[in-house]
């Protein structure tokens, strides 16, 4: 009974701290980033300011890949076998990644494609910038950089240099497809385009090699500001710093902003980051709410001219996102806190129910016990009145006694009777006589004598002997002089009390009222 209610409590305990857990359940969002940099800094920050935003909670998690496509795949198979709930993914190149992406879907994991694409129909959704849109703005704008007095010194057509990201990627493809439309519309001005491969160093060295073929480029269009940076240098090393203008993408705070306000760009385009969208965007996903498929953020074209509102702006923003993940980290904190407070009461709770239950299944088992020792004790009584009372009346009398039931004594049952009578006659006065001993005085078991006195008279042998002490002091008080006191003895009682009250419920009166 007992292991049974610890059972039940344990049950209770284990399903309640489960609940525990379960009610504060967050979505949980897998993000596996192409590379790292500043532009994928902030939007990581972005998407974990958002995990609590929304009116379900996100538990984010990202892994980065630093430009490795063997190394992206592997990350994305052990991710979708981790249990996620759905998985974000900016792939470094959009071939190779395909078959990686139909795993997951396969698994009936949603996918969003970020910033990025994969060679494949198969995604649940895309958030990003519009690439084609950002290549061909920046496209637009480069004719403007060149005065008419610049194009004249020239002496022939300006050179402008396209410097792409790798191309197997999709940002640089779409880049290069906006800005190459823009740049054949402008005939007067040479286009020429060289493959980078997103890194600083790489862009450094083509544009060294372009200055050592003579062939230095007026202006310089890099698919980001990293880039940028390569070619300023190269630009810086040559002397030639004040002649090549160069443009950037990504428009980050404390990188190409900067840039343009220190004069190193002409210009940058803030490439939109979003994070806190893309997690709302996978919450509608995963909550069932209505959602659109293809989801495009605006980004906006950087110059000297408002390069300072935008950059104090930017900063703003990032400052403000910074106290948003000090705010969730305290969250967080305040979250397992009022976890584990919620888990320590219900385990006391449960403590105390189980001592409750404990307690009152003690408490019974005593009252049960204190009531078998009390029938014991009664019985025992009965037994020591066996013992101890004796008759002076015959069993033949007895045996006699008007009782339908019985069946007529035999022979044998007889001598056996007499036989008793005889000893119970002898022991009578001994108040300490054992049931055993009289057993054994007749040859028989406690057991065995116990079964013949119950045949033969229909009586328990204490029943017997009692009614005999009785019958001969009822004699006694008839016949003789003696006080009761010295009767309740003769016969085998232990006090003259005992004895008052035996006689008074066999007889209807106290031995003391038949004197009179
Ligand atoms: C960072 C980055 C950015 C660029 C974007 C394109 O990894 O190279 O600089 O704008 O990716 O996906």
């Amino acid at each position: 009974m007992l292991r049974r209610a610890i059972g039940f409590f344990l049950v209770i305990i284990i399903v309640s701290l489960g609940a525990c857990k379960r009610e504060g359940r967050a979505y949980r969002i897998a993000v596996s980033q192409c590379a790292s940099g500043q532009w994928r800094e902030k939007v990581n920050s972005e998407m974990l300011a958002a995990q609590h935003l929304y009116e379900s909670n996100a538990e984010v998690g990202i892994a980065c890949a630093y430009d490795d496509t063997g190394r992206q795949i592997e990350q994305i198979d052990s991710l979708a076998a981790s249990g996620i709930d759905l998985l974000v993914v900016a792939p470094t190149e959009s071939a190779p990644l395909a078959e990686a992406i139909a795993r997951v879907r396969a698994a009936g994991i949603p996918v969003i494609f970020f910033d990025r694409k994969a060679s494949t129909d198969d995604y649940t959704a895309f958030i990003g910038g519009d690439n084609v849109e950002v290549g061909r703005t920046v496209g637009e704008y480069v004719p403007t950089l060149l005065s008419t007095n610049e194009m004249k010194q020239s002496g022939g057509r300006p050179i402008v240099l396209e410097i792409t990201g790798a191309m197997s990627s999709s940002p640089a493809q779409e880049r290069h497809q906006g800005f190459s439309r823009a740049m054949k519309l402008r005939p007067e001005l040479e286009y020429i385009c060289a493959e980078g491969d997103w890194t600083s160093d790489k862009a450094c060295h083509i544009v060294e090699q372009q200055i050592r073929k003579g062939r230095r480029p007026d202006i310089v269009f890099c698919h980001n500001d990293g880039m940028a940076t390569g070619v300023y240098k190269a630009a810086v090393e040559a002397g030639l710093e004040d002649q090549i203008k160069i443009l950037g993408i990504d428009g980050m705070p404390y990188e190409g902003l900067e840039y343009v306000k220190l004069g190193h760009q002409v210009g940058t385009y803030v490439y939109p980051t979003h994070g806190e969208e893309v997690v709302r965007l996978a919450l509608d996903i995963l909550t069932g709410k209505s959602y659109e498929r293809e989801n495009v953020l605006q980004g906006m074209m950087v110059t000297p001219e408002n390069v300072d509102l935008i950059a104090l702006n930017s900063r703003e923003l990032l400052r403000q996102n910074d106290n948003l993940i000090t705010i969730e980290d305290k969250l967080e904190r305040y979250f397992g806190v009022v976890d584990i407070q919620k888990k320590v009461i219900i385990a006391a709770v449960a403590t105390i129910l189980l001592l409750i239950t404990a307690f009152i299944l003690i408490l019974r088992a005593l009252i049960q016990t204190r009531r078998t020792i009390r029938q014991r004790q009664t019985m025992n009584e009965e037994q020591t009145l066996f013992y101890t009372d004796a008759s002076s009346r015959k069993l033949h009398d007895i045996f006699n006694r008007p009782d339908d039931d019985l069946p007529p004594p035999r022979t044998q049952d007889l001598i056996f009777a007499e036989q008793l009578n005889e000893a119970i006659r002898k022991h009578m006065s001994n108040p300490n006589l054992k049931m055993e001993e009289l057993g054994e005085e007749m040859g028989l078991s406690r057991v065995q004598l116990y079964r013949k006195v119950k045949a033969i008279t229909g009586q328990s042998p204490v029943e017997l002997l009692r009614q005999m002490r009785l019958q001969r002091a009822y004699a006694l008080l008839q016949s003789t002089n003696k006080t009761v006191q010295e009767i309740a003895f003769e016969v085998g009682f232990n006090t003259p009390g005992y004895f008052s009250k035996c006689f008074r419920e066999q007889f209807g009166k106290y031995p003391t009222e038949l004197r009179e």
